[in-house]
């Protein structure tokens, strides 16, 4: 059986204590419930809060990993601001690259997130690529994740037939995933992950709240054991 992924993005959300309640409150709601091996949880916290996650996922045991949002397109140098794949990747195990806001707010284009894989897998981190064409760097990447712009952040969550139909246009090989995002909620997270053809869901609003993250995980976890193939 396929693995489902549960991507997180907290996006810019999030302060230092909220990361430690957001943890302590996911754990307490776990207790009861085992992640089966067939699904995989990673979150995607800010940069400063990397470190702090690693050892809050550690001080519960929970079975997350972690990605960042983005790498810088640089490798190490004089690039005021900017974090490094190399610098994170004692941290993180996935990257997020060419998510519809970077692209939108901070002009990132092809060439750039081209730059920013290949950084990335040189440091050993999976990519989670995010796009609505089928560009070129989707050869690069391990995961795909399809994000219309018009379903992020706005309550309507695309048909189901228009991800299968970019799935099949993104012409991905038997080892690339497939991830669908934008307003995936717990009442139509099951849409997607009982679709044999979709890998799994990257979650932004609805990662915020640890109750609702925990529903979306549950649901994973019910799809995956009323599926046999
Ligand atoms: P959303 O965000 O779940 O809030 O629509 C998804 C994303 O931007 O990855």
């Amino acid at each position: 059986m396929r693995k489902k992924l549960l991507v997180a993005n907290w996006k810019a959300n999030k302060d230092k204590n909220q990361v430690a309640e957001w943890f302590t409150r996911i754990a307490h709601n776990l207790k009861h419930l085992q992640i089966t091996e067939n699904i995989e949880v990673i979150i995607s916290p800010s940069f400063p809060f990397l470190d702090l996650s690693k050892q809050l996922i550690s001080k519960h045991n929970l079975p997350f990993k972690l990605s960042s949002q983005d790498v810088s397109k640089f490798e190490q140098g004089s690039f005021t601001g900017e974090v490094t794949a190399s610098q994170i990747s004692t941290f993180v195990e996935y990257a997020i690259i060419g998510h519809s806001e970077r692209r939108r707010y901070f002009k990132e284009n092809e060439e750039d997130l081209k730059r920013k894989i290949k950084l990335a897998k040189d440091n050993s981190l999976k990519v989670i690529y995010c796009t609505t064409e089928k560009e070129e760097n989707i050869k690069e990447a391990e995961i795909i994740a399809f994000e219309p712009t018009y379903a992020i952040g706005t309550g309507q969550n695309a048909p189901i037939e228009e991800v299968i139909r970019k799935r099949e246009e993104f012409k991905l090989n038997e080892n690339q995933k497939f991830l669908y995002g934008g307003s995936v909620n717990p009442t139509n997270i099951k849409k997607y992950l009982k679709n044999p053809l979709i890998d799994g869901v990257l979650v932004g609003s609805a990662s915020l709240n640890p109750d609702t993250f925990y529903e979306l995980i549950k649901a994973a976890i019910d799809c995956q054991a009323n599926q046999s193939f």
